[in-house]
């Protein structure tokens, strides 16, 4: 019998690879493949998890390429899926940047960081489900985070998703940051947990139209890794420089402990029983592990109700179905015309 093919998208940094460095050794997998924006970063990738496979040697590993603030090219990498399709399917890639928080992508009206975490995920699970490239029992983990949620060493007490999803104005523009006053910090981590939670509301609805697919979203927890790299400074400099500070304070784990969590769900046969189609899984919340984002993994769900808001499910990927359409002929026109539509520049 033929092993499991699994997927993870941005697999060349961070914990996307890290986990994919497991998982190369695991001989349920006969096929891991990873994505990248470059073809040599990519192929390096491929080249060093060949080295960490120990006794599963078949396992055939891959790159494919996706730039998710290109629309086009969202598209082409779910075509790129192999057939019958993945097993395993996590959505890791992505990115920060502090200026992707606080100005519209002209054509679109909506942050870079949406379009690219939002619209290019969303392009590209949509089109692998059409294609077939995701199989009937497959697994969709959307990398979520505590910030979902809230984490109260970074953002105090204030419920920001809740707030902000039930915005009317949200809509259109996103994210709308004034009522808590602005500060760089507090704009990317609202901005932040809005893409979070819109994505994991979104595959939601998948859920619901693909019943015969397990989506979840699931947190890899706090680490210092390139994630962080976009923030501003101070934290940016404090995470690269002091991370064993924040892991004493509990706000951070190990990449190992990182990768785990999505090993977890990616493999442990018991994580669907466990964990709902449609939850959010995390640290626990409540002491010791209620500042931070560290902790054995648990049901969050009940921390954020919109995500089985059938109602505002609906409403989302309405919302998103439009843009993405939009940015794919956006993407197409300006293809004819000899340009690459690229979100975030
Ligand atoms: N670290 C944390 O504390 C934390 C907490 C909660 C959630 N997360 C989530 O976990 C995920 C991974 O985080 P990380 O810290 O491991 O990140 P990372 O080290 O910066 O790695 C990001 C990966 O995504 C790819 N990537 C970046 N921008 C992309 C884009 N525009 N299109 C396509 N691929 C892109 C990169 O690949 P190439 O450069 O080769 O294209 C790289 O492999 C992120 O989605 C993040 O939101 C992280």
């Amino acid at each position: 019998m033929s092993g499991k093919t699994f997927v993870v998208t941005g697999g060349t940094s961070g914990i996307g690879l890290k986990t994919a460095s497991l998982i190369v050794q695991d001989p349920g997998f006969d096929r891991v493949i990873i994505t990248s924006r470059s073809s040599s970063r990519g192929q390096a990738t491929v080249d060093m998890l060949a080295t960490h496979t120990g006794d599963n040697s078949k396992v055939k590993i891959s790159y494919i390429m996706l730039d998710l603030d290109n629309p086009l090219s969202c598209l082409e990498a779910a075509s790129k899926l192999p057939e019958p399709g993945v097993d395993v399917l996590i959505l890791s890639a992505g990115s920060v940047k502090l200026s992707d928080f606080n100005r519209l992508n002209p054509q679109l009206e909506l942050t870079p960081a949406y379009c690219s975490s939002v619209l290019g995920h969303a392009i590209f699970i949509e089109e692998a489900i059409k294609l077939g490239r995701v199989k009937e029992g497959a697994r969709v983990i959307c990398s979520g985070g505590e910030l979902q949620r809230s984490v109260p060493l970074f953002t105090g007490f204030q419920p920001y998703p809740k707030t902000h999803l039930r915005w009317k104005s949200h809509y259109k523009v996103f994210p709308y940051t004034a009522p808590y006053g602005y500060t760089k910090v507090r704009s990317l981590i609202a901005g932040m947990q809005n893409y979070l939670t819109y994505l994991s509301i979104f595959i939601n609805k998948l859920g619901r139209e693909n019943p015969n697919i397990y989506f979840v979203s699931v947190s890899p927890g706090g680490t210092a890794t390139g994630f962080y790299t976009g923030f501003p400074q101070p934290l940016k400099c404090l995470v690269s420089n002091f991370s064993l500070l924040f892991r004493c304070v509990g706000v951070f784990h190990s990449l190992d402990a990182a990768a785990d969590r999505f090993l977890a769900a990616a493999t442990d046969p018991t994580f669907e029983e466990k964990y709902k189609t449609g939850s959010l899984v995390a640290s626990p919340y409540k002491f010791p592990w209620y500042w931070g984002a560290t902790g054995p993994l648990t049901d969050n769900t009940e921390y954020c109700p919109e995500l089985k808001d059938r109602d505002l499910q609906d409403k989302i990927a309405k919302f998103i179905r439009y843009y993405t359409k939009k940015a794919i002929e956006i993407g197409e026109k300006e293809k004819l015309e000899g340009k690459v539509f690229i979100v975030t520049s």
